[in-house]
């Protein structure tokens, strides 16, 4: 009898990845996937805790299981990622919710197919978290759902510690895989017709920092030498480590994408420096001018933060100056969450809800400001663009060109992993609008 999978995955690119080495490990027990929940012989949550209401969000579907697993008792709960990773939080997610068979930390994911089996010999629940120190899962063999792209690993971990963040308390220290593994992973997914790699990391440009191993813009130049018609991206670049050396690499090479993201926070160097962000405003505002420099077409995007503890007026305004100046293809926006554990949650001026409120709006404002003007320039232009599928919404093809836009179109023939060029007709926010051409 056909046994089946759900996975419901939260937060980053890191987690989306993830689901697919926990559907590889599901696959390999025999299972296969299901976009039913209800028809599920097991149901895994991939959680994330970044800021509350995602932490909210993991809660409130478990604790809507509970009713299909007291009709459904031989369906397996499984709940891994971030979240678990918390200080108590695994303790709190057993005690709240005991329907829950098993809890996976990050750093278990690959003993998930020991648990489940472990989990089918006895009644209690099977827990194990453990501290991240050392681990890399080389062996992984994920089941990859995001073709034409490629999601790789190339470190896991974060030793920034930014003030307000609890990634480095869920994900441990830093530590970066063996370049020729990854390169070779990178060989075998374009051998077998990926079309972009996209390389993951909480901070790719100190990957192998502190060990023998090549650099980022190094490891970047090998695969770009790799044979083959691909795209290769790459999140996140912190910008206290974003160099010259690696703005000449991403210039040098075509198959790199001239798309950086170059998260700043916020624009104020009163707020940077409780941020524990190391770098001010100016250091910031200078990589961009290299990075500009170097590739003046590079579509540049970033994520920004309101409402951080003690932020003023002139803080936010600082934020928005900044905005003005950079001139962002897209940005992230988010109100500050407080996050136990971290040292901005202990700091004294936390700002009220409606004061962040007014000041995210003001900044959605501007962001999409910006990203209607760019847009529009597209209108009348070829792009070339990767197709990656089908939008349900519309039934357009969609893909993204080399700047990571969105493009809709029409296409007689079936084109999904394919180069293709097309005209921009229409610009909507952020998402264009054509069709394929002859060319
Ligand atoms: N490693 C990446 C980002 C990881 S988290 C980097 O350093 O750029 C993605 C984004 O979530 C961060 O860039 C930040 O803008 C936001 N974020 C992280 N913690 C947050 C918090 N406590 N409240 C609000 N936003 C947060
Ligand atoms: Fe969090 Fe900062 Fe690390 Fe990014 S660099 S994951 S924001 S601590
Ligand atoms: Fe990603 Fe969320 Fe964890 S953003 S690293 S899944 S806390």
């Amino acid at each position: 009898m056909k046994k089946y999978y759900h996975i419901i995955t939260y937060g980053c690119q890191m987690n989306v990845h993830e689901s697919e080495k926990i559907a590889g490990i599901l696959c390999g027990l025999g299972y296969e996937n299901t976009e039913e929940i209800n028809s599920a012989d097991i149901v895994v949550f991939n959680t994330c805790c970044i800021r509350e209401n995602a932490e909210n969000h993991a809660f409130g579907n478990i604790g809507m299981l509970k009713k299909l697993k007291a009709a459904k008792r031989d369906m397996i709960i499984a709940v891994g990622g971030c979240l678990t990773q918390q200080m108590g939080k695994a303790e709190n997610l057993h005690s709240k919710f005991p329907y829950v068979d098993i809890i996976f930390g990050t750093h278990n994911l690959n003993k998930l197919g020991e648990m489940i089996l472990q989990k089918k010999s006895r009644k209690k629940a099977v827990i194990e978290i453990e501290d991240s120190e050392g681990i890399i899962c080389e062996e992984d063999k994920p089941f990859r759902t995001s073709y034409p792209n490629a999601w790789i690993n190339i470190t896991y971990g974060c030793n920034n510690f930014c003030s307000y963040c609890i990634v480095p308390y869920v994900r441990g220290r830093e530590r970066s895989r063996k370049s020729e593994n990854i390169i070779e992973e990178a060989r075998s997914l374009i051998a077998g017709g990926y079309k972009e790699i996209t390389l993951l990391g909480q901070n790719v440009n100190s990957f192998a920092n502190g060990t023998e191993d090549i650099s980022f813009p190094e490891l970047l130049n090998k695969i770009a030498s790799i044979d083959g018609k691909f795209r290769i991206r790459f999140m996140t670049s912190h910008p206290k480590d974003f160099s010259e050396e690696l703005a000449q690499v991403i210039a040098g090479n075509s198959k790199i994408c001239k798309a950086v993201h170059l998260p700043v926070q916020s624009g104020s160097n009163a707020v940077l420096r409780a941020m524990n962000r190391k770098y001010t405003r100016e250091d910031y505002l200078k990589k961009i001018e290299i990075l500009k420099k170097y590739i003046p077409d590079c579509a540049i995007t970033t994520d920004l933060i309101v409402g951080f503890p003690g932020e003023t007026e002139e803080d936010f305004n600082d934020t928005l100056t900044l905005v003005e100046k950079v001139g962002y293809a897209s940005a992230f926006t988010f109100v500050y969450s407080r996050r136990e554990g971290t040292v901005a949650a202990k700091m004294p001026e936390q700002i009220p809800e409606e004061i962040s409120k007014r000041r995210i709006m003001k900044l959605i404002e501007l962001v999409n400001l910006q990203t209607r003007v760019m847009s529009s320039k597209y209108v009348g232009k070829m792009v070339e663009v990767l197709c990656e599928g089908v939008d349900e919404k519309t039934q357009k093809y969609l893909g993204r060109d080399e700047y990571g836009r969105m493009v809709y179109f029409d296409s007689p023939t079936p084109v999904i992993g394919e180069f293709l060029t097309v005209r921009i007709d229409k610009a909507n926010g952020i998402s264009l609008f054509g069709e394929v051409t002859g060319d």
